[in-house]
């Protein structure tokens, strides 16, 4: 039967696209919806081309229970942070255990938690100069950046790498894994029934 995704994205997209252009062709999986916090949001425009309409909603939706809803009867077999910057509540962890997963640009549990995204990741990571960082593609629990993870994929960096650099060599790691790991859960849950 056929998997159904929703994917949640509050900028770029990028790692959206990609995962978009990865199950373009595969039957087992669609796209159910895309939603975004910023109407302003990069990955509207990107999804142009698929044809898909960002559906963006507020802090009040996302608090009160109106988009919890709205996802329910959606019917997903995995919810997809990419880039999704605001804390997942605790309804929606009960309402999808072990169905949650998000996208981190390191190597968890370094540089996790409260205000650790994007680039304030890589120039945390450059300013303790570390030899190596890399991407962690994980479950969602009720704390930042804790939930189990799935997977992990390190790059070695150069002492003279630019946190722009830095965060280039990530975004290529992501774009490489994280839509196989996607379908390979994907494929792992079809197989359980
Ligand atoms: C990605 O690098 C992702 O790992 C990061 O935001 C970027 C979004 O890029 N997520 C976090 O920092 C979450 N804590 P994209 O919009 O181009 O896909």
């Amino acid at each position: 039967m056929t998997k159904r995704i929703i994917l949640f994205a509050s900028g770029n997209g990028s790692n959206v696209e990609q995962i978009c252009h990865f199950f373009e062709q595969d039957k087992l999986v669609s796209i159910a919806a895309v939603y975004s916090n910023n109407p302003k949001a990069g990955v509207i425009q990107r999804m142009e081309p698929f044809g898909i309409n960002v559906k963006v909603f507020d802090k009040k939706s996302f608090i009160d229970g109106t988009l919890l809803g709205e996802i329910i009867s959606l019917n997903p077999d995995l919810i997809i942070l990419a880039g999704f910057l605001w804390k997942i509540g605790s309804e929606w962890t009960a309402s999808f255990p072990q169905k949650i997963i998000n996208i981190h640009p390191a190597l968890l549990p370094s540089y996790g938690g409260k205000g650790m995204y994007g680039m304030n990741v890589h120039k945390a990571v450059k300013e303790n100069k570390e030899s190596k960082t890399g991407i962690t593609i994980h479950y969602v629990n009720n704390e930042y950046d804790q939930g189990g993870i799935i997977f992990q994929e390190e790059v070695s960096l150069d002492q003279e790498d630019s946190p722009e650099e830095i965060a280039g060599k990530v975004h290529k790691l992501e774009h490489l894994y994280f839509a196989p790991v996607i379908s390979k859960l994907l494929r792992k849950s079809e197989n359980e029934g």
